[in-house]
């Protein structure tokens, strides 16, 4: 059975374009995979956070997985910082990897544009990445469009690996999903819709209440014309509400062009609304009971058993691999 590894950092509200670019995708892989998914709480800090709304968003984050369907008796669901062999197969990688693949990284180089210090987390973030995928040996991650140059440094990173000291580690293969691998912003078409958009009007917050849904896909920026057509190049706010659409209501591209045909986007944005609310309306129910219910910390605890039970010998063959004297 193929192992498949995918994290989601808890640095703010996870957006409909976490969910459609990776939540959703875990959820199909886990009846026929061996899986691990996390909360990647050691990332979120390569920027500064409060540390009270780090631990909520935390657990806000874990909760939001169980919600949207991943079953934690299926799948190993844990928080990255309570299995360490995380930051300690991230430091041997780090030790592996270049400044100059590391500068060229663009998520390194968006997030530090600019900034008069930048934090050394965030510059060796690509291999406290790699570490969380190899330490598992997964086969495949389910990311979003924007993750691909991520699982290329990984995969260098482990051929590196493998060439010095001998085969060990799996390449590890992306899995993006063929719609939505990359939601755009409802402000701005050119940028990702992304949680650390200061602009609340620029993204769906998985949490968002229905009217909040509504107001904000009716301000969404579309341009002039008033024609529904899939147009990437010439028409990329329509085009971005159009994968939203097909994703939460299962029609086709060429069924949503032919239903809207003359009508203009009032009628296309309000059903548009209608179909995230009823996407996103049972996910919410689920995560207010699992809130309330007080069970996470226990998933979370079963969580980071089996995910140690699984890295803790590969991070021992690695050590071993690279000349350190193991504890008998
Ligand atoms: P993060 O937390 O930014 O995003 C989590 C996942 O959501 C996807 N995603 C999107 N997909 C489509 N459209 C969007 N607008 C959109 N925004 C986000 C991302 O591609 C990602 O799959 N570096 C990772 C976290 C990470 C990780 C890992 C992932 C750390 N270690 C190991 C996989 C394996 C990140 O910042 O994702």
């Amino acid at each position: 059975m193929k192992r498949v590894l995918s994290g989601i950092q808890p640095s703010g509200q996870l957006t409909l374009g976490n969910y459609i670019g990776a939540l959703q995708n875990f959820v199909k892989l886990q009846d026929d995979h061996e899986c691990f998914f996390m909360v990647v709480d050691l990332h979120a800090i390569t920027v500064p956070q409060d540390p009270a709304a780090l631990r909520e968003q935390i657990e806000s984050v874990a909760a939001l997985f169980i919600a949207s369907g991943i079953n934690p008796d299926k799948s190993a669901l844990f928080l990255q910082s309570h299995v360490t062999a995380h930051a300690e197969l991230g430091w041997l990688m780090t030790t592996l990897a270049y400044m100059g693949e590391l500068e060229r990284m663009t998520q390194f180089k968006e997030k530090s544009a600019g900034k008069e210090s930048i934090g050394a987390g965030l510059f060796v973030y690509p291999a406290l990445m790699a570490a969380d995928i190899l330490v598992y040996n997964a086969d495949l991650v389910p990311v979003g469009d924007d993750q691909k140059q991520h699982l290329e440094i990984t995969r260098d990173l482990a051929q590196r690996f493998n060439q010095r000291y001998g085969d060990l580690f799996t390449l590890p293969e992306p899995y993006i999903p063929k719609v939505g691998a990359r939601i755009m912003s409802l402000d701005d078409a050119s940028k990702k819709m992304s949680k650390s958009n200061p602009n609340p009007g620029s993204f769906i917050a998985m949490l968002d209440e229905p009217d909040v849904i509504r107001k904000k896909l009716s301000r969404a920026v579309t341009d002039s014309g008033r024609e529904v057509k899939y147009d990437p190049q010439s028409k990329p706010e329509v085009s971005n509400l159009m994968s939203i659409y097909t994703y939460c209501s299962g029609l086709s591209i060429g069924e949503i062009e032919a239903k809207y045909e003359g009508q203009g986007y009032g009628a296309f944005k309000k059903d548009l609304a209608e179909h995230v609310v009823a996407t996103l309306e049972p996910i919410q129910k689920r995560y207010k009971e699992i809130r309330e219910s007080g069970e996470l910390a226990s998933f979370l605890r079963k969580g980071a058993e089996r995910a140690n039970a699984a890295a803790e010998p590969l991070l021992r063959e690695v050590k071993r691999r690279m000349g350190f004297v193991l504890p008998e």
